[in-house]
């Protein structure tokens, strides 16, 4: 059967998920064996040791592939998304230049900032909506550059195609975050992009219960180096987390689609709140990089919203705390609704300069839009800011 042709919501559901051919069972069985006997001395088959290969893990493996489209030569499943991006900075060196977005999740700020400055890899934040500054940051020793295809929390939205122009002119590879967009939405391997990476904790799993991150690769011999070093490192996915990572994919092109409706709804309610000072969701004409956004996302654009209170530091706390339905809560992307402050939480490993160089103002809201009714949240956000702002 030619499973390329299926559509992307068929691929979610049967590639990688074939039938168990000892019992029958349309669920492939989870293969928790850490060893696999082998055939001889010195003779390997398919699978040898779990943290080399695992069937279920390859079985997930397979699905990511499929999923992220024809240029992807293979996906890499990880024990979180941290340890995915820490897998792309281990193929740099020391004396190595990354040139990473100044809109970036706090993890990997820290992960760039303070470890791997360690061994001698230099970082520069960029705005990654501006190609000439990118350009402009690139120096002979520039090796990576990293970013997110909706920038965390001011939902920026960089142009890939551009990005991965620049990257390569030099022979750089250009790797991104597509946590918040999701593969149903956007799969930037089709805009030239090297690397992809998710923390499938978030939409991938989608129900806030496993953790686990994936890179999906364009090119054959980039993805035979991060598994050599997936390998040699160790932070694979275990079978149980790639079994909820899997059984999450199936219905991730639904839920992504039905949050997205919803997170438009809610953004253009809050646009024309009374206590709301802005708001940034990219399906909004007046964000910045709409246009880029409506070009590059496939009928949606994600389920994350950003908006700044009219109130002090204490008011958008207490905003963030009287939510019913919202949970004040970090993390993203799963069916339950969830608010929080990234100042005070996604964001607090950022330096207080750094922060405030790059809007991260105290008066940010980040909203992960979840599968509840659009009035039910709607409620329960307007009683929230009419308690922390009227009294
Ligand atoms: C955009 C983004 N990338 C990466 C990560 C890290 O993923 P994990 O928590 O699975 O390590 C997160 C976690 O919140 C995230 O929001």
């Amino acid at each position: 059967m030619d499973e390329s042709s299926d559509s992307f919501r068929t691929r979610a559901i049967h590639v990688g998920n074939q039938v168990d051919p000892s019992t029958g069972a349309v669920v492939p069985p989870i293969h928790l064996a850490s060893t696999f006997r082998q055939p001889g001395a010195g003779v390997w088959g398919e699978f040898d040791y779990s943290r080399s290969g695992n069937p279920t893990r390859g079985n997930l493996q397979t699905t990511l592939a499929s999923l992220e489209g024809e240029q992807c030569a293979g996906a890499l499943a990880f024990s979180s998304g941290m340890a995915a991006i820490h897998c792309v900075t281990m193929l740099l060196k020391a004396g190595d230049h990354v040139i990473a977005g100044c809109d970036l999740y706090g993890g990997a700020y820290r992960l760039l900032h303070k470890i791997c400055n360690r061994s001698g890899v230099e970082v520069t934040l960029v705005d990654m909506t501006d190609p000439a500054a990118v350009q402009a940051a690139m120096t002979p020793k520039t090796k990576l550059i990293w970013g997110e295809t909706i920038g965390n929390p001011r939902l920026s939205i960089p142009d890939l195609a551009d990005l991965a122009k620049i990257a390569h002119q030099q022979g750089a590879i250009i790797g991104v975050d597509n946590t918040f967009g999701t593969p149903a939405l956007l799969r930037p391997l089709e805009h030239g992009i090297d690397i992809v990476m998710h923390s499938a904790t978030k939409y991938l799993g989608g129900h806030s219960d496993c953790l686990g991150g994936t890179l999906a690769v364009a090119g054959q011999s980039l993805l035979d180096e991060l598994y050599f070093i997936q390998n040699a490192t160790g932070a694979v996915l275990d079978p149980l987390s790639c079994f909820l990572v899997a059984r999450g994919l199936k219905t991730l092109d639904l839920r992504v689609r039905e949050q997205s409706c919803t997170a438009l709804k809610l953004a253009r309610w809050l646009e024309s709140h009374s206590h709301v000072k802005s708001v940034l969701y990219p399906g909004l004409e007046d964000h910045p990089q709409h246009a880029t956004a409506a070009r590059q996302f496939d009928g949606g654009f994600g389920a994350m919203v950003t908006f700044e209170l009219a109130g002090t530091m204490d008011q958008t706390a207490k905003a963030c705390e009287s939510t019913r339905l919202f949970h004040l809560a970090v993390s993203l992307g799963a069916v339950e609704s969830l608010i929080e402050q990234p100042a005070t939480m996604s964001h607090a490993s950022y330096d207080p300069t750094d922060r405030a160089k790059f809007g991260i103002s105290d008066g940010l809201i980040r909203l992960s839009v979840g599968l509840e009714s659009f009035d039910d949240l709607k409620r329960d956000l307007d009683q929230a800011i009419c308690t922390a702002l009227e009294g």
